[in-house]
Order: structure tokens, then sequence, then C-alpha cells
């Protein structure tokens, strides 16, 4: 069976789902606070992570072992409100470049459950959160 990672168009198209999604990430008042400003490093993470997620070679596991991604992502406060923004982000960015509707809707769901369990924090404590950090 055919892999999203193929089925999208492998590499190329991986490398430009990645520049699409980012501009839109920083440009986005929830998320952009929680980036670094020089978000290269992390554009580079999320080809090798999302190659490997959507069926491609395991390029992230073999640079930096388990994934263990929901970890990784507990020093950031994650409302669902952020959640909600990342995959709004990745939506209109799979828009940019993956053709298919049908392909783009799959794919899009298969990040939301990894998107919300990603989710650490709500309304009520962020602040609390933010300023203990
Ligand atoms: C739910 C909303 C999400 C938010 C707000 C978010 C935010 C972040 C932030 C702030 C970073 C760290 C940037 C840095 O290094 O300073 C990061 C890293 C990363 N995120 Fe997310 N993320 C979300 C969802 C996801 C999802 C759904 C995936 C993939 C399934 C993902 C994959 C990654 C990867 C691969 C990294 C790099 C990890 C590493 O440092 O090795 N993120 N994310």
């Amino acid at each position: 069976m055919n892999t999203y990672y193929e089925l999208m168009g492998g590499a190329p198209t991986v490398r430009k789902l990645v520049e699409a999604f980012y501009p839109k990430v920083l440009e986005h008042p929830l998320l952009a606070p929680i980036f670094p400003e020089d978000i290269t490093p992390v554009m580079e993470k999320q080809y090798e992570f999302l190659t490997q997620f959507f069926g491609g070679p395991h390029l992230y596991t073999q640079k930096y072992g388990q994934p263990m991604m929901r970890a990784r992502h507990l020093p950031f406060p994650i409302t669902p409100e952020r959640a909600d923004a990342w995959l709004d982000c990745m939506r209109r960015a799979m828009e940019e470049v993956v053709a298919d509707p049908d392909l783009r809707a799959a794919m899009l769901h298969r990040l939301r459950g990894p998107a919300y369990h990603f989710v650490n924090t709500y309304e009520e404590d962020q602040g609390q959160q933010e300023s203990s950090r």
C-alpha cells in the first residue's frame, strides 16, 4: 500500500509543506510567541519528523532517537487554542502544496490526535505557568 509520504510526492513535497507551514506559524498571534526567532533548526527537525510520520524514511529517529513528541513539547505551554491554531496553519500549508483534497483531509486527520495529545496547559493555569517561567 502506498504511504501518505509517497502519495503526496515524497521528499520535495514534505520540504515544501514545511516551508509553507512555518511562515504561517510565525504570523500567528498565539503561536509566534512560543517559537524561537531562528526557525531554521525547527524546520529541519519538522522535515525529518513529518517524513517518518507520513511513512517515509525514519530520518528523525536516526538522528534524535525515540521521538517522544509529547515530552519534547512539555517545555512549551500548549493550550487547546494553540493546537487548533497549529492545525489550521497546517491545513492552509497543505492547501498550497498537496493538490488532492482527500489526501489533504486524511493527512490532517492523522495530525489531529497528536496535536491535541500535546496539549499540556489550560486557560485557567496559563497565566500562572507563564509567570513562573
Ligand atoms: C499542538 C500544537 C503545537 C504547538 C503549539 C507546537 C509547538 C512547538 C514548539 C514551540 C516547538 C519547539 C521549538 C523550539 O525548538 O524552540 C516544537 C517542536 C517540534 N514540534 Fe511542535 N507543536 C505543536 C504540535 C506539533 C505536532 C502535531 C507535531 C507533529 C506531529 C509537532 C512536531 C514538532 C517537532 C518534530 C518539533 C521539533 C522537536 C525537537 O526539538 O526535536 N508539533 N513544537
